[in-house]
């Protein structure tokens, strides 16, 4: 059997191959209520149909100031998890797993969406007030929306937002609970020095850093069946070799302790914290040296995920085959192509090892 199509198993679930569909912010909840919507039904529907082993949502707000934009996706109440559940069961009646990402944006939270500006929103603008682990704003050309360090009663409120999305998450229907720790955002906010400058339990060394995304993990690990899989989605690296910033030994440590909290999988990506921070290589596979440090320095035997400028079948399958990372994440080439895995499965002389749509299989010789 080709490697790409041979599945994994996490827990009790089975992922029929290895491809994944990255986490992509669609920015279509036009009613700015964090509602899925027909864009979101049919952009998910159509990658579960392409053949996609796991199809993780966009990062999905566990409450509404969390969003990056107005229009991004939300699970901050039950007719949030109402709204996702069609799109969840239309995956899984493909074959495909449901997966989603659980998000905050914390500090770069209230911008437009990228096609109206991807300007900041002040509260006054249709923005709102945005949080993070101190009050430095993101610095944007422009003025950002006021910042407020959260302090503990804050931070408790973040961790059962946590917990409430990914017990809503598991009504809705979905299989996989990614906890996004990455870009950036509000949990990467935490774990960098960069932009933590807490002096209290929630900063300073590495525990300190650590500790929101320990707990918010272990919140969302508990409510979690014990028989279904918990992702993490880590900025392998800042891309500030000049600063004290995150770097790939962080993440090795801090994978061995989420290991221990019954992560399964964690999904290696890179950057976002600063806008100085960018890739020294920005080709093919970029992201899958990290992938490959954090699996080989572990002393977990925790799976990884690599993402990051796969856009090609071989590509795909090399990265199974060569026992590099367990999982084959592709994010744009599934915006240019919703067909990613039948198309591999067509390349790689393997029709006959995926299950592909029967509504499909003259067309395409299953
Ligand atoms: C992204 N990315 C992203 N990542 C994430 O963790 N949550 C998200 O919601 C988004 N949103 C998003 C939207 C769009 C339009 C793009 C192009 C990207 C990053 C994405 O998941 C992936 O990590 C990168 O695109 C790198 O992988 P590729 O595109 O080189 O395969």
């Amino acid at each position: 059997m080709t490697a790409l199509f041979s599945p994994l198993e996490l827990r009790e679930t089975t992922v029929p191959n290895r491809v994944m569909v990255s986490p992509m912010c669609q920015y279509s909840c036009e009613a700015r209520d964090g509602l899925a919507t027909d864009w979101h039904r049919t952009h998910l529907g159509s990658r579960a149909v392409g053949g996609a082993g796991l199809v993780m949502t966009e990062a999905t707000a566990v409450e509404a100031r969390g969003r990056i934009s107005p229009e991004d996706l939300g699970i901050w109440s039950d007719e949030h998890a109402a709204a996702l559940e069609p799109i969840t069961t239309f995956i899984s009646d493909q074959g495909s797993v449901p997966g989603i990402q659980l998000a905050h944006a914390g500090r770069k939270a209230s911008i437009e969406r990228p096609w109206d500006g991807h300007d900041p929103l002040q509260p006054d603008d249709g923005g709102w007030e945005v949080v993070g682990p101190s009050d430095d704003p993101w610095p944007y050309d422009d003025e950002a929306p006021p910042t407020t360090a959260l302090d503990q009663d804050g931070i408790e409120s973040v961790i059962d937002s946590f917990r409430a999305a990914a017990e809503r998450a598991l009504d809705a229907g979905f299989e996989v609970a990614e906890v996004h720790a990455a870009h950036g955002y509000l949990l990467h906010q935490f774990l960098s020095p960069v932009t933590n400058h807490r002096e209290d339990d929630y900063g300073g060394d590495f525990a300190g850093r650590t500790r929101l995304t320990r707990e918010v993990t272990a919140a969302v690990r508990e409510v979690w069946p014990d028989d279904k899989p918990v992702f993490v989605r880590l900025s392998a690296t800042d891309w500030l070799p000049d600063r004290d910033a995150w770097t790939v030994e962080d993440s090795v440590r801090l994978s061995d302790q989420l290991a221990d909290i019954g992560v399964d999988l964690i999904d290696v990506s890179g950057g976002g914290i600063h806008p100085e921070s960018s890739p020294d290589y920005a080709g093919p596979n970029y992201q899958l040296r990290y992938a490959e440090r954090i699996r080989e320095e572990t002393e977990s035997d925790i799976a990884v995920g690599a993402v990051g400028g796969i856009t090609t079948p071989e590509q795909a399958a090399a990265v199974i085959a060569n026992d590099r990372a367990d999982m084959a994440i592709v994010g744009r080439e599934h915006l240019r192509d919703p067909y990613f895995t039948m198309n591999a499965a067509r390349e790689l002389d393997a029709t006959d090892e995926i299950e592909g749509p029967p509504q499909y299989r003259r067309a395409w010789g299953f």
